[in-house]
């Protein structure tokens, strides 16, 4: 039976870190209303560098850490809702700059879920035979599309990439399951960049367009909550796994107080999930691809543990997947 295994991990951050204290400079805020709510005091905020500058960083790394060289490199699928353009992808910057003149690549949308249903897709792509060796990148520069005058969002964004390298594999273990879902009915929930339709034959002025983030934070709350319980208990359900074998839960990194309730809901201890939050805020796309890199480096995940990694966000979108490293 043919599985894929992840054989490498990388991440990169913009090295100009922004603290609360440097936010409140800007804007009316302060360090206890965001660290108090959100578990957040530092996020890194990229000066020159784009979003396919990050996710080439994170991406060289991770072909290292997995003995390879960006020739080996079969497909390279970039999630991100930050392009440094339209077209071409970022996935297509990344192939040039590396020199991965082997690979196919395409771009995936799917907010901060997008890492899981990136990993989903490269691991499908190798089990039906197709790719071998899959690099998959989470990169953002949210600092483009935050609107710096609302305080409400501007202070939960951070910008940066994290990579992992999928490699086919005959044993049993590397992505055990992986569950994808969408309630796009709850989209206006947390939306950007609207791109209307403007042009000589439509009566649209382009007036009020929202180029910007916006949340209903309220509902984005509600909603987070049901669905990383509900996903994580589904993995379970679905492996015959139970929460006490896995050894981390690496979740996407919003809000500490999402997981002070996931935790709780589900019987365990916080420290049960990795976080990362503290020091890059809500990387969106790339937020559990750092925190899984972070993981591997500080050796807190080791060969033959089970690692939950859940998404969730714009769409609205989650996902989930059980991996044996
Ligand atoms: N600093 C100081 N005060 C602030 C700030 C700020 N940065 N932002 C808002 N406030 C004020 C508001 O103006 C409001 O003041 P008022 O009562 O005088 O009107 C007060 O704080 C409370 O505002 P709320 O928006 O009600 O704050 P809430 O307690 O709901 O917390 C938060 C906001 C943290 C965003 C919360 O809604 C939340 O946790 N949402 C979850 C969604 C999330 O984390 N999204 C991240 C991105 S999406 C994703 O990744 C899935």
């Amino acid at each position: 039976m043919r599985n894929s295994i992840i054989a490498g991990t990388g991440s990169y951050v913009p090295d100009n870190i922004v603290s609360n204290d440097d936010l409140s400079k800007i804007m009316d805020t302060n360090d206890e209303w965001i660290s108090s709510r959100t578990g957040i005091k530092n996020r890194c905020i990229s000066i020159e560098e784009n979003t396919s500058d990050l996710a080439y960083e994170a991406g060289l790394k991770a072909i290292k850490n997995a003995r390879m060289i960006a020739e080996d490199i079969d497909l390279i699928i970039v999630s991100t809702i930050t392009p440094d353009m339209q077209m071409p992808s970022v996935s297509c910057m990344v192939q040039k700059k590396l020199g991965a003149v082997n690979a196919s690549a395409f771009d995936v949308s799917a907010a901060c879920s997008g890492f899981i249903y990136a990993v989903d897709i490269a691991d499908s792509m190798i089990r039906c035979g197709r790719h071998n060796n899959v690099l998959v990148i989470g990169a953002e520069v949210l600092s483009k599309s935050v609107n710096w005058s609302d305080r409400s969002t501007a202070v939960l964004f951070g910008d940066g990439a994290g990579a992992a390298v999928l490699k086919a594999d005959d044993n049993k273990k590397g992505i055990l399951y992986a569950l994808t879902a969408a309630e796009g009915d709850k989209g206006q929930y947390l939306e950007m960049e609207e791109k209307p339709v403007i042009s000589p034959f439509s009566n649209n002025k382009g007036t009020n367009i929202n180029k910007f983030i916006t949340m209903d934070g309220k509902q984005v709350l509600r909603f987070s909550t049901r669905v990383i319980v509900d996903a994580v208990k589904e993995v379970l359900e679905k492996t015959d796994e139970s929460i006490d074998d896995i050894a981390y839960i690496i979740p996407h990194q919003a809000n500490y107080r999402i997981i002070d309730y996931a935790a709780h809901k589900l019987n365990v201890d916080c420290s049960k999930f990795y976080l990362n939050i503290r020091d890059y805020g809500n990387t969106s796309s790339a937020s559990i691809a750092i925190a899984l890199d972070e993981a591997f480096r500080k050796n807190k995940v080791k060969k033959g543990d089970k690692v939950i990694l859940v998404g969730f966000g714009g769409g609205l979108t989650y996902g989930a997947i059980l991996v044996e490293i």
